[in-house]
């Protein structure tokens, strides 16, 4: 059973017009959240909201997600001020493995880029060299850009608009990079759907491991209500796939095993 815990918003970190890193005082989530899970935060609405864990600090006992507005659960939080009161739901989901995993290629998009932040800093922690690819539309949308810089040498970034790194997406990027980098590597994926579609395929395609983190529509956020289930293809002959709860099951599933 997952618990949930009453939370302060202890600080807000405003990123342009549309997004806010909103950090919450919760010492266990901050020990037990790994990169790849996400919780369930309460807002005006009555279904809680699922957010990527974007990084843990478990010596002030807090936690950070990155938030963009999208409908009114999201226009509230945003709207919320320090001190403020939550409730929080986690950590929730499987999360990331990086067992074996001896250099990694972390490809974010959109939203994504928030917990693609947090593998990124636990990789670098672990001592797993590894490169970051963040696609953005444009320079103005580039958060967290100097926050990745601190991390890895080996971060790039494509924008839509050309205006900062490589004009066009991430497989602009990607279908450039040095053998050096892609031998061997794992890759972790955290984006829009037809983004992660198009890397998992440049990744098996190069003998790459790839996983993906799925993201759903969600109700419980604990595996009970069935509202997130995506479709991940069967292992049982005769099966093409099964349903599986985004929520419990993933978010984060194997590339290949994904029907897009
Ligand atoms: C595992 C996971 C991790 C996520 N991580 C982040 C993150 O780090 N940062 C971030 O800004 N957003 C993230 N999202 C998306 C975020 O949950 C939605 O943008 C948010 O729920 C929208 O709520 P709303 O009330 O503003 O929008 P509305 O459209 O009014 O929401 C209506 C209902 O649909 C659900 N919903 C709408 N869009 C989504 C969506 N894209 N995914 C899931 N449910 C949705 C809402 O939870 C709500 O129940 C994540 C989603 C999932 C599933
Ligand atoms: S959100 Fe209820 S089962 Fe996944």
């Amino acid at each position: 059973m997952k618990s949930e815990y009453n939370v302060q918003l202890v600080n807000k970190r405003v990123l342009g017009d549309t997004c806010a890193v909103l950090t919450f005082s919760c010492p266990e989530i901050a020990a037990e959240g790994r990169p790849g899970q996400f919780i369930n935060l309460s807002c005006s609405k009555f279904l809680k909201r699922p957010f990527g864990i974007m990084c843990t600090d478990k010596v002030s006992g807090t936690f950070s997600i990155g938030v963009r507005k999208v409908g009114k659960g999201t226009e509230q939080i945003l709207t919320a001020n320090e001190g403020d009161q939550f409730t929080v739901l986690g950590p929730l989901g499987n999360g990331f493995d990086f067992d074996g995993v001896g250099k990694l290629i972390l490809v974010g998009g959109g939203t994504g880029i928030f917990p693609i932040f947090f593998a990124a800093e636990y990789a670098s922690e672990l001592g797993i060299p590894v490169t970051v690819v963040n696609g953005y539309r444009s320079k103005a949308d580039a958060f967290l850009y100097e926050d990745f810089s601190k991390i890895t040498e080996n971060f790039m970034v494509t924008t839509d608009s050309g205006d900062l790194g490589i004009k066009g997406n991430v497989m602009a990027c990607l279908s450039e990079l040095d053998k050096a980098i892609t031998d061997g590597a794992t890759c972790f994926v955290v984006g829009p759907g037809i983004m992660m579609q198009k890397v998992s395929e440049w990744a098996m395609a190069n003998g790459l491991s790839c996983y993906v983190s799925l993201e759903q529509r969600m109700a419980c956020g604990i595996g009970a209500c069935l509202v997130c289930v995506c479709k991940i293809k069967a292992e049982q002959e005769g099966k093409e796939f099964v349903h599986k709860r985004c929520c419990k099951d993933g978010p984060v599933f194997r590339a290949e095993e994904v029907i897009w």
